[in-house]
């Protein structure tokens, strides 16, 4: 009975701590508020803030629920307010296309990059955004050379094929694809080729499984004890890292042996350290990966979900096909630069699900914007899936239509508020290798699969790893 009442008496005590701490700081922050005119929003709970109703929205299975959180606090405080997330109570979010534009363009002067702890720890010091000043600009300008639009012909056009044709044959003996998975393999093998010259990911099963825990660990809580999947990530890192210093290794001992890889062109040029290298080759199997794999899958999704737009892809396609002589069916620049209807359907899948659906900034002066001031030091967080799936922007944001894009064929779209690899300094260094892959991987799909969403799988379930039939 005692030890009822001590247990009752401590869990009031707590409550009423918690209750005085929240109401005390809304007064606090309430006054600074009116004094520095931050702009307006709320707390949530202690440390936890609002991230869980934030989690619960941008993941939601339905497309309509994922602007929930930012409906309701748009409504109650406008298109940029303040809020707690990520364990950070100083947060602010973005979904003001204006002003998402000037935090992003003004990287490096005004703000910086900084993301949740959780991030910065597995990407390694010179992952590239964790890196700032001329080593990002370096840094950047290595990878943006390396993917440039004028190399993807000479440099990755057959490699892409083969990983692909290769990878796809063997779906041609399954008759339930789990597309997900397939995809992540499919692209982990061309990146894993073009930077380090690996084997395909079936055969290093290993390297595969540590990079899925490393990828499942970027935006949980940085907890470093066993059995966390913090801790499952921080180990795979080190994994990975390791493989990387093999194959350093490897290339320093056999100079002789001919690696056409990124890691071979970065050695013979000297002029970054190991670490740099290894943390630079890792950062882009990171960026490179989940991405193109994710938006791979969910183009197959809705072209399966819209019968229209498959046959005018598979049209397109089948005409490429037709338009060539039977001996020579490898394709060309000029097939690919006439994937018009193509590209639609990867900018609109881009716009539907926002595979980089926030970045994360740091103001690195008080800064004055219209009527706020933003802090420094403060989180700003430019919600890029909200801007794209905002209907003030985008008729009928919610639906699947290519057709949208229709006027704009293979450029980087002008509409300021579609910006699905960032803007400014740090701007996709992928994004043409990105649609040129994802075109490819199209290509031999609809040329060679017809594609069926499979019955038993529920239309609204966007859980991408059960099964698809293609036969
Ligand atoms: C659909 C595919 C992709 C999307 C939507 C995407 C999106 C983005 C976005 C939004 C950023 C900006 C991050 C920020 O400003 O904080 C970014 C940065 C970056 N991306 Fe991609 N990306 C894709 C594919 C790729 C690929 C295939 C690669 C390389 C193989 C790549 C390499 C990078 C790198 C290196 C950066 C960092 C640039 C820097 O901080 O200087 N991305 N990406």
């Amino acid at each position: 009975m005692e030890k009822k009442m001590v247990f009752a008496l401590i869990l009031t005590c707590i409550l009423s701590v918690t209750i005085l701490f929240v109401l005390g700081r809304q007064v606090i922050w309430r006054k600074e508020n009116k004094k520095k005119r931050l702009p307006p929003g709320s707390f949530g709970w202690p440390i936890i803030g609002e991230s869980i109703s934030f989690f619960n929205s941008i993941n939601s299975s339905h497309e309509e629920h994922r602007r929930k959180f930012i409906d309701e606090h748009e409504s109650r405080y406008g298109p940029i307010f303040r809020c707690s997330l990520f364990g950070r109570p100083k947060t602010i979010v973005s979904v003001d296309p204006e002003f998402s534009k000037y935090v992003l363009q003004n990287e490096g002067r005004l703000f910086q990059a900084k993301y949740p702890s959780s991030t910065v720890k597995l990407i390694g010091k010179y992952g590239l955004i964790n890196v700032h000043g001329e080593l990002q600009r370096e840094l950047h300008g290595t990878a943006g050379n390396l993917l440039k639009h004028e190399n993807l012909d000479s440099d990755f056009k057959e490699d892409i094929q083969h990983v692909f044709i290769t990878g796809m044959k063997k779906w041609e003996k399954q008759r339930e694809i789990p597309l997900q998975h397939k995809c992540h393999q499919l692209v982990l093998n061309l990146m894993g080729k073009k930077l380090l010259d690996l084997p395909p990911a079936e055969e290093l099963e290993d390297i595969y499984k540590a990079f899925d825990e490393y990828i499942g660990a970027m935006l949980c809580l940085p907890v470093n004890i066993p059995g966390t999947t913090f801790a499952r990530g921080f180990k795979a890192r080190k994994t990975l890292i390791k493989k990387i210093y093999e194959c350093i290794e490897d290339r320093r001992e056999h100079p002789e042996v001919d690696h056409n890889d990124l890691l071979t062109k970065l050695l013979r040029e000297g002029i970054y350290s190991d670490e740099i290298i290894a943390d630079l080759i890792l950062f882009l199997l990171f960026a490179g990966f989940e991405t193109s794999s994710t938006t791979m899958a969910f183009a197959v999704k809705f072209l399966t979900e819209n019968p229209q737009a498959l046959k005018e892809i598979t049209e397109e396609h089948d005409a490429i096909l037709k338009s060539k002589g039977k001996d020579e069916q490898k394709l060309t620049w000029d097939d690919y630069m006439s994937m018009k209807f193509t590209q639609c359907v990867i900018k609109e899948t881009l716009r539907m699900i926002s595979v980089a659906p926030c970045l994360f900034r740091e103001p690195k002066e008080d800064i004055e914007y219209k009527d706020f001031l933003i802090p420094k030091g403060w989180a700003v967080l430019v919600f890029l899936s909200a801007q794209h799936l905002d209907e003030k922007y985008h008729f009928e944001a919610h639906k699947f239509n290519p057709w949208r894009w229709q006027n704009e064929g293979h450029e980087i779209s002008q509409n300021p508020w579609y910006m699905p690899f960032g803007k400014g300094a740090r701007l996709c260094p992928g994004y043409h290798f990105a649609r040129f892959e994802i075109a490819l991987f199209l290509h031999n799909l609809v040329t060679k699969f017809r594609l069926e969403l499979q019955p038993s799988v529920d239309q609204e379930n966007r859980d991408l790893q059960r099964p698809f039939l293609i036969a």
